[in-house]
């Protein structure tokens, strides 16, 4: 039973590899150098291996039917496994792994006539040429070389294809940070060049963080949180960029109880720079509750909050650290 396993697994390996000599030697000349096939690193096609194993399991189910029942099941088989993988590379790692795009007869670029012919006649070569030369390799090889080759083949394409996956989802999170990034531009971007609040760089807001670097940290935090919980991310990174427009180091000058004031000094500031509408009111002059009392009245309002408040307690427990080093 166990030398079975280790036969089909021989068998899965060996047509993978054999699959991927084909595959290359058919695109380097058509391309005029050296192309890797698929989706894998090694030297091995998935995909080939696969159809051997169905083809070798099935050829006796077949076997005494005549040759038109066997075109069609060879074209069902081989065309059929081509559409699905291709279907998958596309639709779980987003890439095309050939393209009929530009072939007659084609459906989505996965599949064309041209190619399922090719497949059908190797299918028929697999069957008459190929396997009776195979069977008696492998009748000849000693098992430790079968169990040995096909146990580490086996395990090179299980390494190689979790090191794909990982790679698929390093690319994703790397594209949806862009994305996120570009979203977050879109509506901070104008904000930022308004004059007045570009003068936020001019202060120091929390131990040696300017004001406009905090403001800006807390439109990026507020924005994720925000879009995680799909709220109006415009008012949010408008409302946060502005939260804190004030004009003094507040740690040396400007009105007395700065914290139960300065929300205000900040919306009247931020009136004259752009029109805000209600949300945006609310998240800047309730930021600083519970001191303004009042509690916000959105959930907009509500993450700036708790967000500005996280920032700067860990500014202040940074700046504290940095101190006792010193
Ligand atoms: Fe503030
Ligand atoms: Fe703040």
């Amino acid at each position: 039973m166990t030398l079975i396993i280790f036969d089909i697994l021989f068998s899965f390996t060996f047509f993978s590899v054999l699959g991927w000599v084909i595959e290359v030697v058919y695109r380097s000349t058509r391309d005029g150098r050296f192309v890797n096939p698929g989706l894998l690193k090694g030297p091995y096609l998935i995909l080939y291996g696969t159809a051997a194993l169905i083809l070798m399991g099935s050829i006796s189910l077949i076997h005494g039917y005549n040759i038109f029942i066997k075109i069609l099941y060879y074209f069902l088989i081989t065309t059929g496994l081509e559409l699905i993988s291709g279907l998958n590379a596309q639709h779980f790692f987003n890439v095309r792994l050939w393209d009929y795009s530009d072939q007659r007869f084609q459906f989505k670029g996965h599949i064309c006539l041209k190619f399922s012919v090719y497949w059908i006649l190797l299918a028929f070569a697999f069957e008459y040429l190929l396997l009776p030369s195979y069977q008696s390799l492998i009748n000849r090889l000693p098992s430790s070389a079968i169990v040995g080759s096909s146990t580490l083949l086996l395990a090179l394409m299980i390494v190689d294809f979790a090191m794909a996956v990982r790679r698929k989802r390093y690319q994703g999170r790397v594209g949806g940070a862009g994305e996120m990034e570009e979203a977050f531009l879109k509506i901070a971007g104008p904000v930022l060049e308004c004059p007045a609040v570009a003068r936020l760089s001019q202060y120091n807001h929390h131990n040696g963080k300017t004001r406009l670097d905090h403001v800006k940290e807390v439109a990026w935090v507020s924005f994720i949180w925000g879009k995680r919980f799909s709220l109006d991310c415009r008012a949010i990174v408008r409302g946060a960029l502005l939260h804190d427009l004030f004009f003094y180091d507040w740690l040396r000058e400007g009105p007395r109880l700065h914290g139960f004031r300065h929300h205000n000094i900040a919306l009247e500031n931020a009136r004259q720079v752009i029109a805000l509408r209600p949300k945006e009111i609310d998240i800047i002059k309730k930021h600083m509750w519970p001191l303004t009392l009042i509690p916000p009245r959105y959930p907009e309002s509500f993450i700036v909050c708790i967000v500005d408040t996280f920032c700067s307690l860990t500014d202040y427990m940074r700046a504290r650290g940095k101190d006792k080093k010193i």
